[in-house]
């Protein structure tokens, strides 16, 4: 036999052997079953009385039975009855799995009924922090009676502090003052004083809320007024407005009894969806736009996909077509103001802003659209809440003047302290942004397909204190979380604090700290910055698409950079920018080659760089060794190690000032907060 083909033969049949039997039940079977099976036999429905969720429902006498039914060519019998059969790997692997005695790891746990599910419960009513020699509550919860990790150095931890919070290195004054009087605990105090705060976890808020300038589709046209609402989510988290107000004002800031310029601005969160202006379907359009509202508020202040429940049942949540049309019945009697294809702003006291409004205070009859589709009316609805949530309805406000006070109703229930998901659902996006996992990783959904949380009992203390002793200030909770000694963990292997890299804004407005350019000018209309030209060669009208503003303008933090749906800034997408459409619970880090070309060689890192090189000579004078160590101090907010500096030291004497400068902005320790 030809040696190649026999060791192909010998390797082949090796690694063929153990993947026989070997289908993993976490990692292969299970997956299918939850895809494809447990919408029927889980925990919401038992169909022929059988569960498939948990290895340990599966019996013993059906195995030969599901086989049969994942194999059968008859329509009658295959199982599962809807959508695409199993692929063969998937057969495969079932059959496998059974042969082997469908084995399933003991400790699997089973889900409940679905009204016992964690997140759908009161939260512990008086949760206790338990016994340890921790004094802060979080570390107590965390390590319990055993060690705190070891702190990261003060130094570090002050770049950490700034990064997070406020999204900015400290300055070398900033760092000298530190150095004189290392308080972290003052630091985190200024810093959540200051108004880069806002600027830096509005734009957290922006990415739940699908914030964008543009409507997306064919047009893409700009949302008039639409950064009065960006503006709005800054000023109020600089005020530090409390978190259950925050709702009432975006969900129905119109109907509040003391309702203001900034209220209506507020409800513009209704209207930030994209838009078709001119749909095909303008009926289905209308329910598209009620989707948009009711899936998104599910989502970013609920954690429900309650958006699944449009066409039928909610296969996997107890969520009903029922439920959903209820809420959708709150939001029906807006009207978005236009003429034509053109949107138009409100004018609120001569101040334009862009929301919805309910031109009349008696509702439009709701009624359940069957199989979602407008031409099929179902049962009258009137506004509820989704009934697993409740054993009893709130009772919705009658009519106002104006309006229906639906949405008041509705945003009176969700910012109630009874309420089972609000305060858990925030405090946990709080807790994500400062260590880089939630408790529950899936921020935005609390419901049974969601991931359960890792720490029940800190994510409901946690929840209680922010609301009953904190009375849902977010900086409160900032101040609480980041003087824990698990946030001031050393970055190393298994500590309690996950490192991302940093958003695309807050690398771009890092590096205009740097160089010395940013301007901090702050609110009103978005500036265009200068964007490749192949970024819009394809488009139509690629003379007009995109006129991009000049510097200082285009240096100001990218909070204020226009958010165009169907033209995303380049160095936005290529890092990661969240989705515009929908609510994005956290951004995704990849890593891709194109990464690497933007900031190693896009316009805007060179030019950076280069204002950088000319701050470092106006600065640090001539001699290379000053600028090096002044460099270091300005980027990555430490010393430069005596090594580092005889490296530099020779890079200088073959290149520029403006190349290490560069290379500089693409360290990675210039992008991962320490
Ligand atoms: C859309 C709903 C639905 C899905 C999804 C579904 N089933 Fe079923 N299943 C049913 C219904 C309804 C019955 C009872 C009617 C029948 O026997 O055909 C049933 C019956 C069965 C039975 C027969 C039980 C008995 O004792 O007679 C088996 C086995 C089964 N399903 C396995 C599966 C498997 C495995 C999957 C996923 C690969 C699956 N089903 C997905 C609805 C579903
Ligand atoms: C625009 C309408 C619509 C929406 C919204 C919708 N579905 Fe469906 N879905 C359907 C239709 C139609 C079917 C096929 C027939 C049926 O089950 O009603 C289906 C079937 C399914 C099935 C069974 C198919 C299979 O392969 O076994 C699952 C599971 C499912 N949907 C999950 C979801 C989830 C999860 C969401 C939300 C992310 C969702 N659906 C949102 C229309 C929709």
């Amino acid at each position: 036999m030809n040696p190649l083909l026999r060791h192909l033969l010998f390797f082949g049949l090796f690694a063929v052997l153990p993947a026989l039997g070997a289908a993993d039940y976490q990692r292969d079977i299970k997956p299918i079953l939850r895809d494809r099976c447990s919408s029927c036999h889980g925990p919401l429905k038992q169909k022929a009385d059988l569960r498939l969720d948990a290895g340990s429902l599966i019996p013993r006498e059906s195995h030969a039975e599901i086989l049969t039914r994942i194999v059968s060519d008859d329509e009658e019998e295959r199982m599962p009855p809807e959508g695409a059969r199993l692929s063969p790997e998937q057969v495969s692997l079932l059959r496998d799995w059974l042969a082997s005695g469908a084995p399933f790891p003991p400790e699997e746990p089973v889900a409940k009924s679905p009204r016992q599910h964690w997140s759908f419960l009161p939260i512990t009513p008086h949760p206790a922090v338990p016994e340890s020699p921790h004094p802060h509550p979080v570390d107590a919860f965390l390590f319990g009676t055993g060690a705190a990790p070891r702190r990261a150095p003060d130094g570090s931890l002050l770049r950490r502090v700034h990064l997070d919070l406020i999204g900015l290195p400290p300055t070398v004054e900033e760092q000298r003052r530190f150095e004189e009087i290392p308080d972290l605990a003052a630091a985190i105090d200024n810093l959540l004083t200051r108004p880069e705060y806002g600027e830096r976890w509005a734009r957290h808020w922006l990415d739940v809320v699908r914030y964008a300038d543009s409507n997306g589709y064919e047009r893409d046209a700009e949302k008039p007024f639409v950064w009065r609402y960006r503006d709005y989510v800054i000023e109020s988290l600089n005020r530090d407005k409390p978190y259950d107000r925050f709702i009432l004002e975006q969900i129905a800031g119109d109907e509040l009894s003391d309702a203001s310029v900034e209220t209506h601005v507020a409800t513009g969160f209704l209207r930030l969806g994209h838009w078709d202006d001119e749909p095909a379907d303008p009926q289905t359009d209308r329910y598209d736009q009620l989707d948009d509202i009711v899936s998104t508020t599910g989502q970013a202040f609920l954690g429900l996909t309650i958006g699944c429940a449009r066409c039928h049942d909610h296969k996997f949540e107890p969520l009903t077509t029922r439920d959903y049309y209820s809420l959708v019945a709150i939001f029906e009697p807006l009207e978005r103001p236009r003429k034509g294809r053109t949107e138009l702003p409100l004018p609120i006291e001569g101040t334009e802003v862009y929301a919805w409004r309910e031109p009349s205070a008696k509702a439009p009859p709701s009624t359940i659209l069957i199989r979602g589709s407008v031409t099929r009316r179902g049962d009258p609805v009137q506004p509820a809440i989704p009934a697993i949530l409740t054993e009893r309805q709130p009772s919705f406000p009658a009519p106002g003047e104006k309006s229906t006070l639906r949405r008041l109703g509705l945003a009176r229930w969700i910012a109630d302290e009874s309420n089972p998901l609000t305060a858990r659902v925030i405090v946990n996006r709080v807790w994500q942004q400062h260590f880089g996992e939630g408790l529950v990783t899936t921020a935005n959904d609390f419901g049974l397909m969601g991931a359960p949380p890792a720490r029940p009992a800190l994510l409901d203390w946690l929840a209680h204190w922010f609301m009953h002793e904190a009375h849902w200030s977010l900086k409160d909770l900032h101040r609480l979380l980041l003087t824990s000694q698990a946030w001031q963990a050393e970055k190393k292997e298994g500590a309690p604090i996950r490192y991302r890299r940093l958003e695309a804004e807050a690398i771009r407005d890092s590096m205009l700290a740097v160089s010395g350019q940013l301007n901090p000018k702050r609110f009103g209309p978005a500036f265009r910055p200068p964007i490749p030209l192949a970024a819009i060669e394809a488009n139509t009208d690629r003379t007009s698409v995109w006129k991009p503003a000049a510097e200082p303008e285009t240096s100001r933090r990218s909070i204020y950079a226009y958010i165009k749906r169907g033209l995303v800034i380049p160095m936005f997408e290529t890092l990661d920018l969240a989705d515009t459409v929908s609510s994005c619970p956290q951004r995704q880090v990849t890593t891709v080659a194109p990464q690497a070309l933007t900031l190693f060689n896009g316009d805007f890192a060179n030019e950076q760089a280069t204002h950088f090189a000319e701050r470092l000579r106006r600065e640090a004078g001539s001699a290379p060794e000053a600028q090096i160590r002044l460099a270091w101090r300005i980027a990555l907010n430490r010393n430069s190690s005596p090594n580092e500096l005889d490296r530099m030291k020779s890079f200088l004497t073959e290149q520029s000032l403006e190349q290490l400068c560069r290379v500089i902005l693409n360290l990675n320790e210039f992008v991962y907060p320490e």
